[in-house]
């Protein structure tokens, strides 16, 4: 990346930037698009950014990081790196970053939209969608970074990306590469690794950075759909296939 960018700490006060980036990223993401039309509780990206991030801005798990344009100190993207199994004096120091302290043990991170044992199943076909997503990340999480690590075994570190956006009049400038090898880095200098819930268009990217895919969920939209897609238009017209793909960073140091 050219020198004229800078990697920095987020700050409460970008929040609201941040959150309209978000939105504005996923506009075109069909699968946030049929979130959105969702009858109870639609998703809306802005207010969840908005309402999520000032709380995982200061979590003493979290390093969010954004790339400046020095020129013009336009915030071109953002990311937020999770941490699992660190103990606080091995996170990493990045200045201008504030924690909240830490009043009982880290809990893993729960996807909030996972079905509930009671839950009975929905009426709305995009709350089942969100249920087969929610369910499969929390599957995949409970696998690659269990709460309680089995007797023997090592406990288990690793980093996970809970959020990368570039905002779209910067993509394809290496913003998204430079905050995703500032976390590959890491891996390396610790030997541990790193694990992303890729969206349908950064897999390549993540691909680019080293990631490997190990296990995908492909959801054919249509069977949730509510309304005809609002991308393509007539008789025949289809919302089509999404593919999540769950991909792993291996470090450097580690021989597999
Ligand atoms: C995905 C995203 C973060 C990529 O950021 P970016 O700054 O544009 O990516 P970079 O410029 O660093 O691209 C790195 C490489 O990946 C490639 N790449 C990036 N996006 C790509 C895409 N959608 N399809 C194919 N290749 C892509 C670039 O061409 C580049 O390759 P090169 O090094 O050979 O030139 C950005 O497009 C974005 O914010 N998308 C919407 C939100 C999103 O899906 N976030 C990911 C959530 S998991």
């Amino acid at each position: 990346m050219p020198t004229l960018y800078k990697l920095e700490a987020v700050t409460v006060d970008d929040v609201p930037v941040l959150a309209r980036m978000s939105a504005d990223a996923f506009k075109t993401d069909r699968q946030t698009q049929m979130k959105a039309l969702g009858k109870e509780r639609p998703f809306d990206m802005e207010q969840y950014t908005l309402q999520a991030l000032p709380d995982m801005l200061t979590s003493p798990r979290c390093v969010m990081l954004k790339v400046v344009d020095t020129e013009t100190n336009n915030i071109m993207g953002y990311c937020n790196w999770g941490f699992h199994g660190f103990a606080p004096e091995e996170m990493p120091v990045v200045e201008g970053r504030t924690t909240r302290k830490v009043t009982e043990p880290p809990k893993p991170a729960k996807a909030d939209n996972a079905p509930k044992p009671d839950d009975a199943p929905s009426t709305d076909p995009v709350k089942r969608l969100e249920a087969l997503t929610g369910g499969d990340m929390q599957a995949w999480m409970d696998e690659v970074m269990p709460a309680n690590t089995p007797k023997g075994l090592p406990k288990v570190r690793c980093l996970f990306v809970i959020g990368l956006i570039v905002a779209s009049e910067y993509q394809g400038r290496g913003v998204g590469s430079a905050l995703i090898e500032w976390g590959t880095d890491l891996c390396d200098a610790h030997g541990v690794f790193a694990w992303v819930h890729s969206s349908e268009p950064a897999w390549k990217m993540y691909a680019k950075c080293g990631f490997e895919v190990i296990r995908s969920l492909d959801v054919n939209l249509d069977e949730y759909a509510p309304v005809p897609s609002p991308v393509e238009e007539g008789p025949g017209a289809v919302w089509g296939h999404y593919v999540f793909r769950y991909m792993k960073y291996f470090p450097k140091s580690i021989v597999r």
